[in-house]
């Protein structure tokens, strides 16, 4: 009786995120925990690569975070003290993590006004004789601007960093690539908020011919340990910088279960965005709300579905109504030159950001997962209209 009641509260409540499997995972984690290899670049290891090569048309590193994968970036970008990156302060540490890491000096692009993406706009006047990377976000699985930047970084000699943590399927620019096929390399995250997860989990990108064998000595603590397998040096040894970027089989067997239903996990995740856009259009047209605008030239695979509040007092306000209800909204990045590792590491230098100030204080993200259906999303928009 007491697990029925726990059962009946439970569903009552609709959290912001529920990792689900979708498919073979259980299957393949058995295989993998039958095998004689259970470490990195194994059988399920080169699965992953081989979908990602055949699916996307992209060559993929399998790395154990999005994280670990920005970090190969920055390594393979060879910076340092004297160089500068640009990154955008509307987003996830990580992104700008990587490049503090080697030491880098962080200058912070502005989000466009209309979406929190930058773009060439808000990147061009970041430039200085310093500037050796440029990094930019798929916000919400979505790309902005990556033709223009890509050609602009190109004619500049500087390296173009795609975070598509957040992208994986979605399509961008004139010609409709993938996202995570823009600049010298991208990155993937497969953490259990993403479309496609295997609880830790993330993929480099590489894009430049000349990258790809130092990759797979950096991928490998920085040994020729993968030529020695393949048969091109007679013994292995360290070489190079790295980590042990690479995750193991049982996380690879898992991540496989996942890709293999991109299509239908992006297509619910559309329906679900699809419903949230209706349901709050009548709201918007009252001024009480803004809703989520993505960047032109581009579709996205609705990894997440927001709405712009009046203020952060309002938002505060809705979090805490939504959250009596048994709804689990979430806020989201905080403006990273405001950050108090950036004011103490670059202090008095801190630009402004206006626009990423405004998308930190009043963006709500709200519900969105595989175990939510339309009439959640209903739910949804009707308390946050009671709540305004
Ligand atoms: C834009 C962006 N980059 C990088 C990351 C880090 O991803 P991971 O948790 O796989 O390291 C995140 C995490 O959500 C992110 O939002």
């Amino acid at each position: 009786m007491v697990s029925c009641y726990f059962c009946l509260v439970k569903d009552a409540e609709l959290k912001f995120n529920r990792p689900m499997l979708v498919g073979r995972e259980r299957e393949y984690v058995d295989e993998a925990l039958q095998s004689t290899w259970m470490s990195g670049d194994g059988h399920f290891s080169r699965r992953v690569q081989d979908w990602m090569s055949e699916e996307l048309g992209l060559q993929a590193l399998p790395t154990t975070s999005c994280t670990d994968a920005l970090e190969m970036t920055a390594l393979l970008a060879d910076v340092g003290a004297d160089d500068e990156v640009v990154v955008p302060s509307f987003t996830f540490v990580s992104t700008a993590l990587a490049f503090a890491m080697r030491g880098c000096r962080l200058v912070f692009a502005d989000s466009d006004p209309g979406f929190p993406h930058i773009g060439w706009a808000q990147i061009e006047p970041c430039l200085t004789a310093r500037t050796k990377v440029v990094v930019v976000v798929d916000y919400a699985g979505s790309g902005h601007d990556l033709d223009r930047i890509e050609q602009e970084c190109a004619k500049r000699g500087l390296v173009f960093i795609e975070d598509a943590a957040q992208g994986i399927g979605a399509r961008h620019g004139q010609e409709n690539r993938r996202l995570g096929s823009f600049g010298d390399a991208a990155t993937f995250s497969f953490h259990e908020t993403k479309n496609l997860h295997c609880g830790e989990g993330g993929a480099l990108i590489l894009n430049r011919d000349e990258w790809k064998a130092r990759a797979s000595v950096l991928w490998e603590k920085g040994t020729n340990r993968k030529a020695f397998f393949q048969g091109l040096v007679d013994k292995y040894g360290w070489v190079d910088l790295g980590s042990s970027f690479l995750p193991n089989e049982m996380t690879m067997a898992f991540l496989l279960g996942q890709l293999q239903h991109m299509d239908g996990v992006n297509g619910k995740r559309l329906t679900l965005w699809n419903t949230y856009d209706a349901a709050f259009s009548q709201m918007q047209t009252t001024g009480r709300i803004q809703r989520q605008a993505h960047p032109p030239n581009g579709d996205h695979n609705g990894h997440m579905y927001y709405v712009l509040l009046p203020s952060l007092e309002d938002r505060s306000r809705v979090i805490s109504a939504l959250k009596k209800e048994g709804i689990h909204p979430a806020f989201h990045y905080q403006s990273l030159h405001r950050s108090r590792f950036i004011e103490e590491r670059q202090p008095g230098t801190k630009p402004p950001c206006p626009e990423s100030d405004r998308f930190s204080d009043t963006l709500l993200r709200l519900p969105l997962h595989l175990g939510m259906e339309a009439s959640d999303c209903d739910r949804v928009a009707e308390a946050v209209d009671r709540a305004l």
